[in-house]
């Protein structure tokens, strides 16, 4: 089939994995340590799904203690520099000295197993101390992005039970300090014990519930908890199409023997890697693999603190070459930012110690990749576009060590032991190259466990559209030699810049302003940023249209979710295009926006006539103020 040995090798290991599923991953759970082996690998109560059941392990352990045993010990875990050019390394050892201070701290404080605690910090070296201090305890943490704002914090604390909160005074970003601590101090929740912040200013005050970060004296030990390997790890909230953002529960064992494994097998880190993965640990990308995954392999890593162009476009290029970055994980939007410069901010900088070259978030399109794999990776290191989501805990379909050929705006093959395929409407497999939904066949230990106190929708979002399938929500086609290629949502999730956001959740916020009636946002294409929100309004009667109310809306959506939501458009109209059933037309609304012939829409709706999307179509347009 293939004229690659090496592929047909690695065909003939993926077979075996899917046909032994058990063993294989009972097999490849040694890739971190247990306190205590587990007694069932897999427990299928359909759809939840418990892996490693009766083991015992601590996530702070994997990630630190065990290598103190070994020359990694003493080897960098975290180079770290910000926009102001601050820079700070820490050893395995240093930094399991920080984690077990802080650890102390924290217990002190009266954090123990089973608490949440929300941390709301930038990417720094303590923010990580932060997260395993929390795991050490067998607390949960809740990293909420330090670009959310004050309602999205809100959200998440009545939902999680949140009863601490880790935070910092500041972070910089373009040069300006941004504060987060004031972000914090609107919050008044009754529930919350205590506040820790990390003064990173000097001046802050300790008062009331607000306590200081603490300056590390001297080693205390605070022996990490063991946990069942089902005891959540994290709870991360993500945007979906409806309702507020849900709070994704991981497992302890089965989500840590799943981003190790992965990531070694898709980028082939190694004792001599300095990986560098330029997420922010706000999202799930950093949880796995700026934290969880390297720390558990014991690499090296660099993080950085600050804009990717900031001051100049040269900056990320200048860091790969400053920190001999070995292995460079970015997303799309971000590179096409950067293709809009001039080259000479990239052809100045030496990046030979790049090996391989990794994408992630949204589709990245074939130009994106040749720009990336020509001038970033000099024609040399791999590709590896690896997808996946906040729920799946890791990558799902990616090049599998050394997998030849790579082709640009494929991700390749699944990983060992995760079946996918791409089905129709009803659940019947599709032949290559046909459109279709993707969905995952069998379990795999990086699955999350659930939503936080929501079963009911954790079975209608992932597994009601098809019978015994996880349904991740993306398009996809394969080809005929077993290929992916994804094509973007299925639903009504708009990525801006990578990041998922719920047109319900944009739609919410913008009828917080008292003069809107009603709104409808769809995504639409953003040549750098993937896609952006076009909204379209209706307004209060007496209302009357002019340029401030749109300052207003965006204003407002700032205020309550953050500045990721950028807006390509704000359309006033008279009023919204809506089936019989009261939903509204969205991808009517996208034609509009995108300025599509009459033709090419009347299909587009399932629930509506051809005349009536004919008609609300002509209206919309109309009325558009
Ligand atoms: C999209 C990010 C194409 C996809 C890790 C998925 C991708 C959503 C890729 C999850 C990729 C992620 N190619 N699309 N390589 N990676 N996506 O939860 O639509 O923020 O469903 O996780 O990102 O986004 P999330």
């Amino acid at each position: 089939m293939y004229y690659y040995p090496y592929v047909n090798r690695y065909i003939e290991f993926y077979n075996y994995s899917i046909n032994n599923l058990e063993d294989f991953w009972a097999y490849q759970a040694n890739i971190i340590p247990w306190f205590r082996r587990w007694d069932k690998v897999l427990e299928d109560n359909h759809p939840f799904y418990k892996w490693f059941v009766g083991g015992l392990l601590n996530a702070s352990y994997v990630c630190l203690d065990q290598h103190l045993e070994t020359y990694r010990k003493d080897k960098v875990a975290f180079y770290w520099e910000n926009e102001l050019g601050e820079r700070e390394t820490v050893s395995y050892y240093e930094l399991y000295n920080r984690v077990n201070y802080f650890s102390k701290f924290l217990q002190d404080l009266g954090v123990k197993k089973g608490d949440v605690v929300l941390i709301y910090m930038p990417l720094v070296i303590d923010a990580i101390v932060a997260m395993l201090s929390v795991v050490r305890l067998g607390a949960i943490h809740n990293v909420v992005f330090s670009g959310f704002s004050k309602n999205a914090i809100l959200g998440r604390i009545e939902d999680s039970k949140a009863k601490f909160i880790i935070t910092a005074t500041h972070t910089y970003r373009r040069g300006k300090k941004v504060d987060l601590l004031s972000v914090i101090k609107e919050i008044n929740v009754d529930s919350i014990q205590n506040i820790v912040v990390l003064d990173r200013s000097g001046d802050f005050k300790e008062e009331g519930k607000y306590v200081k970060w603490p300056t590390y004296k001297e080693f205390v030990y605070v022996p990490p908890v063991p946990v069942e390997s089902t005891h959540p790890l994290f709870v991360l909230y993500t945007s979906g199409t409806t309702g507020k953002p849900k709070g994704i529960v991981h497992s302890t064992g089965g989500y840590l023997v799943y981003v190790a494994s992965t990531l070694r097998w898709a980028f082939n880190v190694d004792n001599d890697s300095i990986w560098w993965c330029t997420a922010d640990i706000g999202w799930i990308t950093g949880h796995s693999y700026v934290v969880y995954a390297p720390l558990a392999l014991g690499i090296t890593s660099f993080i950085y603190e600050g804009a990717p162009d900031y001051p100049d476009p040269s900056k990320w290029w200048s860091l790969i070459e400053k920190y001999k970055i070995t292995e460079f994980y970015t997303s799309p939007t971000a590179l096409r930012m950067f293709m809009k410069y001039d080259l000479k901010y990239v052809l100045d900088h030496d990046l030979s110690s790049l090996r391989m070259l990794g994408s992630v978030g949204e589709p990245i399109n074939p130009e994106v990749w040749e720009w990336f794999y020509v001038n970033i990776g000099r024609s040399k290191c791999p590709i590896i576009d690896t997808w996946w989501q906040t729920e799946t805990g890791g990558f799902m379909i990616a090049p599998f060590i050394g997998i030849l050929p790579l082709k640009p705006g494929f991700a390749s093959l699944p990983l060992p032991g995760v079946l996918v395929d791409v089905v129709d409407e009803q659940g019947n497999s599709l032949p290559p190259n046909t459109k279709g939904y993707i969905v995952v066949k069998s379990p795999w230990p990086g699955m999350m466990m659930g939503i936080l106190n929501d079963d009911e929708k954790y079975k209608e979002v992932y597994w009601s559209k098809f019978e015994k399938m996880y349904y991740p929500g993306d398009y996809a086609i394969r080809t005929e030699d077993g290929y992916f290629q994804l094509l973007g949502r299925a639903d009504e999730v708009i990525k801006i810049a990578g990041h998922r956001i719920g047109t319900f959740e944009v739609e919410s916020a913008i009828l917080e302003n008292d003069f809107v009636a009603e709104a409808a946002v769809v995504g639409v294409p953003d040549e750098v940023r993937g896609e952006v929100v076009a909204a379209f309004v209706t307004l209060k009667q007496g209302v009357s249209v002019n340029e401030e109310l749109k300052q207003k809306i965006i204003g407002k959506v700032r205020e309550i979710i953050g500045p990721v939501v950028v807006f390509s458009s704000i359309f006033f109209v008279d009023k919204l295009p809506k089936t019989r059933s009261g939903k509204i037309m969205r991808r009517l609304l996208k034609a509009v926006v995108l300025g599509k012939e009459l033709g090419d829409i009347t299909t587009l709706e399932e629930e509506a006539s051809v005349e009536e999307v004919k008609k609300a179509y002509e209206e919309v347009k109309r009325s558009i103020v």
